[in-house]
């Protein structure tokens, strides 16, 4: 098979586009996508600086490369959740990454700096370990954000995790979900910074692919939480529908902008915002979440120093 454009030996073949190309071609509409989506989207301008939010995986590695190719000015953020080797392995190609690339990166631990892991405090507080990521994940991206005076948080969310996320909404009609998914979550806050997804039209193979050309480590494995998500069941069934009909996944998605989404705006009435009495970040209620675990954490750290306080008085 010939690469569409050069007519050289073609490296990948693209099924739902028809189409084929070699691994430079292949690179030139891989940034051809990603320039359009953030014009079109409007998600940010030349001078803008943005926070990449990085795990090491193919999708964020993948993001930050282009977006420092394009001349955006970027800024790697990567958090160590503590998932034992996992994360040590997911930091060190990120901050391999960012040698070989000269590339600015920010890194938090949080065991380092809230005296907890993830996975630790997901058993103590018995709340499931990604649910618990997520929460603090998003506090932290947007604090540092706005701290750092940053324009927008980009993620590496690709075709296949928006269609999976879109799939689930619609499986139990969430309508406030859907009236918000969208590639650019604006700022509804002073406080709040503005998320994009600049590969929200790539696929995870075509992520894959672009890493591989262009010679970027990354983690192969997935979080070992992960495991068992719906979301990994949805990614199935969107994939077994794309080999039989290539090209579905898009369709859903992009349509479901074009067509869908209008009909649930009305479920999407702006929540009331506040500012967290204690760090001041944006919440809908008195104290954040994320200083509601903090809280917790310290109470429990309290309790176990008066049990031990307990025994020895005995
Ligand atoms: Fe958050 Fe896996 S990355 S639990
Ligand atoms: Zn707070």
């Amino acid at each position: 098979m010939l690469c569409r454009r050069c007519k050289e030996k073609a490296e990948i073949y693209l099924k739902r586009h028809n189409t084929a190309f070699c691994s430079n071609c292949f690179r030139i509409y891989y940034s051809e996508q990603v320039k359009r989506n953030v014009k079109r989207e409007k998600m940010f301008k030349p001078k803008d600086r943005i926070l990449v939010v990085v795990s090491g995986g193919k999708d964020s590695m993948a993001l930050w490369h282009i977006l420092l190719k394009l001349g955006y000015n970027v800024t790697g953020m990567y958090i160590n959740l503590g998932i034992s080797a996992y994360s040590d392995r997911s930091q060190e190609v990120v901050e391999k990454f960012s040698q070989a690339n000269n590339a600015p990166v920010i890194i938090k631990n949080i065991e380092k700096e809230y005296g907890f892991s993830i996975p630790a405090l997901a058993r103590e507080i018995r709340r499931s370990t990604c649910s618990l990521c997520g929460t603090i994940k998003r506090y932290l991206f947007n604090k540092v954000a706005q701290d750092g005076g940053f324009d927008a948080v980009a993620t590496g969310h690709n075709l296949d995790d928006e269609a999976a996320t879109l799939l689930g909404n619609v499986l139990s009609w969430q309508e406030g979900y859907l009236a918000r998914q969208s590639p650019v979550l604006p700022s509804t806050h002073p406080k709040l910074v503005k998320k994009v997804k600049p590969l929200f039209t790539l696929t995870e193979r075509e992520n894959l692919a672009y890493v591989l050309f262009n010679g970027i480590e990354f983690i192969h494995e997935e979080c070992p939480h992960a495991l068992g998500a719906s979301s990994i069941l949805y990614k199935e069934i969107l994939n077994k529908l794309e080999d039989e009909s290539p090209g579905t996944k898009q369709r859903f998605l992009t349509n479901f902008y074009k067509k869908g989404r209008k009909f649930f705006e009305k479920y999407s009435e702006p929540v009331k915002l506040n500012e967290c009495k204690i760090c001041g970040q944006v919440t809908t209620s008195e104290i954040c979440s994320f200083c509601r675990i903090r809280l917790m954490v310290e109470k429990k750290k309290a309790d176990s120093i008066l049990q031990e306080g307990d025994g020895f008085n005995l």
